[in-house]
């Protein structure tokens, strides 16, 4: 019987599990992405960067801000967009020749994003449209990246839309033009992150090429990552928008999947407790302090805290607390706020 969860092997590399923190952009920062590691995710994806931008923009360059890679965080892919080869190429050989970014341990390529401005210059979700494009991009990239020994991998949709949901032919040529693995989102450009995921789409995938298949939409727990990997047979599944402000639900899927997988094995535990979740917010914190310095690293933080706090009780004071925050003190005092009058209210109930 195959289990639910497993490592998995992508080109030369061998990741841990295969639970992946899916890219998003304004989300999977580098700090994000640590805790995700530390939590169990088996592999974790920058947001998508411009291939252009890192061949061409001297400000992308100089503080590299949205590709920062820490040695800590391996294994994790660069997410590239764009439309012409050339660039790919360019900014692949960029980063293999970067003393951090050539640690990186796979390019991953967004054949997916539906915004409008990525849109318009023929990249993301427009390269369904234009496979053949898109195959030149693949073979350039992969062409690029074996010079650095890193396997290029590509995301995309169920299709443009539902006239044109042609993931499965889309997946065999990627297959074709050299990745080493692919995801699909069960979403078509049109829905952009609307309605349900289709699973069966992601089925037809897996069913279609002999590479490693990663499902994407809609997996929000142990149970749901269970039933998308018994439903479609992938090999992997990638957690998006559910891990916004909730990185522990790695542990969670990890512990409830390796539970499905050996109930012998001991109970499932994947519940954290309040103190460390104001833990993992610092470490957060402090992580884009690392990155970014300290007044705007307090910036960056206000959409996180937003998720992180999302829902819970006090959480829309510590929200509006946090927008005027102007130094890390400013933030710990306002967690700690919260954090008393949490353990208040559970006292009084
Ligand atoms: C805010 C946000 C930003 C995203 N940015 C990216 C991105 O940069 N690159 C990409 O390939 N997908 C991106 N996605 C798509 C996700 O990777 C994922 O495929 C999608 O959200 C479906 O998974 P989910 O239901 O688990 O969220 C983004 C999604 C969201 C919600």
């Amino acid at each position: 019987v195959n289990k639910l969860l497993h490592p998995l092997q992508i080109g030369t590399l061998r990741l841990e599990n295969n639970l992946a923190l899916a890219p998003m952009a304004g989300t999977t920062d580098r700090s994000f992405r640590i805790i995700c590691h530390a939590f169990g995710a088996g592999l974790t994806i920058t947001e998508l960067v411009s291939a252009r931008g890192i061949c061409h923009d001297a400000s992308l360059r100089r503080n590299w801000r949205y590709l920062a890679i820490d040695p800590a965080e391996v294994p994790v892919g660069i997410q590239l967009f764009g439309s012409e080869p050339a660039d790919f190429r360019m900014a692949i050989q960029i980063i293999g020749n970067h003393p951090l970014l050539s640690q990186c341990s796979l390019i991953d390529l967004n054949m997916g994003c539906p915004a409008a401005k990525v849109l318009r210059s023929g990249a993301g979700a427009a390269l369904m449209q234009n496979p053949e494009l898109a195959g030149r991009i693949i073979e350039s990239s992969v062409r690029a990246a074996e010079a650095f020994g890193k396997p290029v991998t590509v995301k995309f949709r169920k299709g443009w839309d539902t006239g044109l949901a042609n993931a499965v032919p889309f997946a065999r040529l990627c297959e074709a033009a050299g990745a080493s693995a692919l995801t699909i989102h069960g979403r078509t450009r049109e829905q952009m992150y609307g309605g349900f995921a289709d699973w069966q789409v992601i089925g037809a995938v897996k069913n279609a090429v002999r590479i490693a298949v990663y499902g994407s939409g809609d997996v929000k727990s142990a149970d749901s990552a269970a039933d998308l990997i018994r439903l479609t047979g992938v090999d992997g599944v990638m957690i998006g928008r559910a891990a916004q402000g909730c990185p522990w639900l790695f542990q969670e899927i990890a512990a409830g999947l390796a539970w499905q997988d050996d109930s012998e094995g001991g109970f499932s535990s994947g519940v954290i407790s309040m103190q460390e979740k104001v833990a993992v917010v610092t470490r957060h914190l402090d992580g884009l302090i690392g990155l970014l310095g300290e007044a705007a690293g307090v910036r960056e933080m206000r959409g996180q805290l937003t998720r992180y706090f999302k829902g819970t009780p006090g959480g829309s004071e510590l929200k509006k607390k946090a927008m005027s925050a102007a130094s890390r003190q400013d933030v710990l005092a306002a967690l700690a706020d919260w954090h008393r009058d949490w353990a208040k209210s559970c006292e009084n109930s």
